[in-house]
């Protein structure tokens, strides 16, 4: 049985204020359920320290949203994977497209952040997805293995043991366009198969979540696919009453 993860990325927004009010209302929402998944946030780099005061002794995990290719030194306005685990995150969000598409972040370069991240004991949650002219042109499944083999071959199948991937169609991102759960499903399933013909009982151990426009109306759907573990969520994670549904939704 894998533990479902759901993981909030607040991507850039937020303030002291409206991040403190998120957080008061995530934690009542979330005090009176039952949870099965395993729930992080991943706030703006400023942020972590704010969040983590917040979130001590509730079991919530956080994470960054990136982390440098180096450890330290002269890299003007990078955060060291280092920093992320000083200040105590567990996870780091690597390979996000919006890092891809926006700040060119190539292959191989995702995937010097995933073994640097790994070395500070930081959990990757990586993370692949095509774009629309990708899907139109049916290169869906080679676009992930290429995204995923760059970081299997640079670190080795079984550092996968300590990641999670993110399967995120870049056209869903944002858009209000949702994969539908068979799509969704078909790439995920494509996922782990590609990791069982390294290692099967890593592959069946995998936690592969889902993200691009999840709500709280289709989060259940879409989580009850047999190879979806959870979601990552951008926009509906900044509210809290609908975040906390999508951390419910995950119970099976
Ligand atoms: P939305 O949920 O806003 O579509 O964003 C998804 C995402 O990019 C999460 O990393």
């Amino acid at each position: 049985m894998r533990t479902p993860v759901v993981a909030g990325n607040w991507k850039m927004n937020g303030s002291r204020d409206s991040i403190g009010e998120l957080l008061a209302g995530l934690k009542s929402q979330l005090e009176s359920m039952t949870l099965e998944a395993e729930v992080l946030l991943c706030p703006p780099a400023i942020y972590i320290p704010q969040v983590l005061e917040a979130v001590a002794g509730t079991g919530l995990g956080v994470g960054g949203q990136n982390a440098a290719a180096q450890e330290n030194g002269a890299f003007t306005g990078e955060t060291s994977p280092s920093f992320l685990a000083d200040f105590g995150c567990s996870h780091v969000i690597l390979g996000h497209s919006e890092r891809r598409q926006i700040f060119h972040e190539t292959d191989s370069l995702i995937a010097e952040k995933f073994i640097l991240a790994q070395a500070q004991n930081l959990t990757p949650i990586l993370c692949v997805g095509e774009t629309q002219q990708e899907r139109e042109a049916d290169e869906t499944f080679n676009v992930v293995s290429r995204q995923l083999l760059a970081v299997i071959d640079a670190a080795g199948v079984n550092a996968l043991g300590n990641a999670i991937v993110a399967y995120e169609p870049v056209w869903a991102i944002g858009t209000g366009l949702t994969a539908t759960p068979e799509q969704a499903q078909d790439v995920h399933a494509a996922i782990r198969q590609l990791v069982a013909e390294r290692d099967q009982s890593l592959a069946d151990q995998l936690r592969i979540l889902y993200g691009g426009s999840v709500k709280a109306s289709n989060a259940q759907t879409l989580f009850s696919c047999k190879d979806i573990d959870g979601g990552l969520i951008g926009g509906a994670s900044l509210d809290a009453e609908d975040f906390a549904a999508i951390c419910q939704a995950a119970n099976k």
